[in-house]
């Protein structure tokens, strides 16, 4: 297992559309190794592949990192097939570091995603979970959580951004 180097907005990768996976292989085992590797290193709770420079359909999630369960989701060709209720809170990107907003998201949703035994899991969830399956898989459609801000929040956050990089480079 290795930890990946995360990107970081605005690099172009992070913009792509990634490609659905054909089948779990030791490949991808390993891959989503390394970015559950990385995401509980960075720390985070949840990590799209995209986000490490690659660009297939693979997310991982674990809303409870500090306990002793493993909670730890690898979900490959997620989708989001409904949704409802309001859920408006800040959230944060490993690849916007420095950076939260209030993002408008379902509360609950049905997510259908392939899991590493090759077995097709349809489930609902809710809560924090939910909104880290919306916000992973926007990942997998080149949307970050900025993008979902309204377009005077989004100037806010540009002149701020480029402050966060200005001061970490030095
Ligand atoms: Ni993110």
């Amino acid at each position: 297992m290795a930890i990946r180097r995360i990107l970081h907005y605005p690099d172009s990768l992070l913009k792509q559309v990634s490609e659905p996976l054909d089948a779990v292989t030791d490949e991808i085992r390993e891959l989503a190794a390394d970015m559950a590797e990385t995401m509980y290193d960075a720390p985070g709770v949840g990590l799209a592949a995209p986000q490490i420079g690659i660009l297939k359909r693979l997310i991982v999630l674990d809303c409870a990192p500090g306990d002793e369960e493993n909670d730890l989701i690898v979900a490959v060709n997620p989708e989001i097939m409904e949704g409802e209720g309001e859920h408006f809170e800040e959230e944060g990107c490993l690849s916007v570091p420095g950076y939260w907003a209030n993002v408008h998201r379902k509360s609950n949703v049905r997510v259908r995603y392939t899991d590493l035994g090759g077995e097709v899991v349809d489930r609902e969830v809710d809560g924090l979970l939910a909104v880290a399956f919306q916000h992973e898989i926007d990942h997998l459609n080149g949307t970050l959580f900025v993008d979902h801000l309204s377009v005077l929040k989004k100037g806010i956050f540009r002149k701020k951004y480029k402050k966060i990089m200005e001061a970490q480079d030095q």
